[in-house]
């Protein structure tokens, strides 16, 4: 066993190819899984069109989250074992990304998977979860430092005050508002096409709004829905038109987190914009990590957290492409795409 098969990008604008890669061992503090199950993302069709930070050379792997099995464990390692179901979010360089058949991580940021969950749910969860956990609770600078629901006093602590989340469809969407539920957030206004508004009011959403309303008739919506000043907003989609809505919506003082570079002009009218980078590799969010996957998994198991709408892609790795194409032009709504990278012919 000493090679796979993976997904490799040859370079910036060029295809995806499948092609053999050494197997890597696990060192100190990490684990090699057997991908059973990985999640597509929209960054990994951006990586393919520019460059971006995630790739540091060429060929190169990506794929940002998926689940599988513990099949090798570094010194140091205490809490998993062999054959152990985990999931967990990749990182930056080829042995720590998931478009490929085994992968290395960290084992800090591993969750177990619970009985009741499948391989392929588990891969769509934390790439999905983490930005909005970030980009709250995570202290200052990488989040707004709120107390997170998981922690002793978090629960309801926000209760009363309102929260508007552009684009509550999405995987980031979808785990927004439960995480703001879980917070208290109230109301819990989102925006979405309106055929999905019975799945965002079943995990949280109090207010579901078309999300083809101009910025003025979403702000006279949200107006009719709650006279307290709306002083938080996340913006899922972080388009231009999402993003100037939300900073257009939220009142002087009042934070709009967004989840990619910012596309719109900060008028300095107090209103602040925070970029998240959400994931809990970097070091100042990494105790927060650790903490939160043991409630990650809790939390699936009691279907405190609701998982995102999965659908399968066949042919394995070379599924991939025509995955995320579907992505990139938007013809997926309210579910997420995995592959089985062990389908590969
Ligand atoms: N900063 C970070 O760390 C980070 C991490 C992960 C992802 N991201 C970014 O976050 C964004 C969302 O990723 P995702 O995986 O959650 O996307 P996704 O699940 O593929 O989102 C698809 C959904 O977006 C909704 N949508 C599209 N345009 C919209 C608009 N103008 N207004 C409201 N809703 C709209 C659609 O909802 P309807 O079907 O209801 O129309 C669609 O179902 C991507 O840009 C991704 O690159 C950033």
């Amino acid at each position: 066993m000493s090679t796979q098969q993976a997904l490799w990008l040859p370079g910036i604008g060029q295809d995806f190819v499948v092609g053999p890669r050494e197997i890597d061992a696990p060192g100190p503090g990490e684990l090699l899984v057997r991908i059973v199950s990985s999640g597509l993302n929209p960054l990994d069709w951006k990586l393919q069109d520019k460059p971006f930070i995630y790739v540091q050379s060429f060929p190169a792997v990506v794929g940002e989250e998926a689940a599988g099995t513990v099949e090798a464990i570094g010194d140091g390692v205490t809490d998993f074992k062999d054959g152990d179901r985990v999931f967990f979010q990749g990182h930056i360089g080829n042995r720590l990304c998931t478009f490929q058949q085994y992968c290395i991580v960290n084992a800090d940021l591993v969750a177990k998977i619970p009985e009741n969950i499948s391989f392929d749910q588990a891969a769509s969860v934390q790439v999905g979860i983490i930005p909005f956990a970030v980009g709250l609770y995570a202290q200052q600078p990488e989040g707004l430092a709120h107390l997170a629901p998981w922690e002793e006093g978090g629960k309801d602590k926000y209760a009363g005050r309102p929260i508007v989340i552009m684009g509550g469809t999405s995987s980031l969407g979808q785990y927004a508002i439960q995480l703001a539920r879980l917070s208290g957030f109230s109301p819990i206004i989102t925006t979405a096409s309106l055929h999905n508004a019975e799945l965002l009011s079943s995990l949280g959403a109090t207010h579901v709004l078309d999300r083809r309303l101009s910025t003025t008739a979403l702000k006279d919506a949200v107006a009719k829905i709650t006279s307290a000043p709306i002083t938080l907003a996340f913006d899922a989609i972080s388009l231009p038109d999402t993003q100037q809505s939300a900073l257009d919506i939220i009142t002087g003082g009042g934070t709009l987190i967004i989840v990619s570079a910012q596309m719109v002009e900060n008028k300095g009218d107090g209103k602040v914009i925070h970029a998240v980078f959400g994931s809990f590799h970097p070091l100042p969010n990494r105790e927060m990590g650790k903490r939160f996957m043991p409630v990650l998994t809790q939390w699936l198991a009691e279907g405190t957290i609701k998982l995102n709408t999965v659908e399968v892609i066949p042919g394995g790795l070379n599924g991939i492409p025509s995955g995320l194409q579907r992505l990139k032009n938007n013809l997926v709504s309210g579910r997420k795409l995995v592959v089985h990278p062990w389908e590969t012919a």
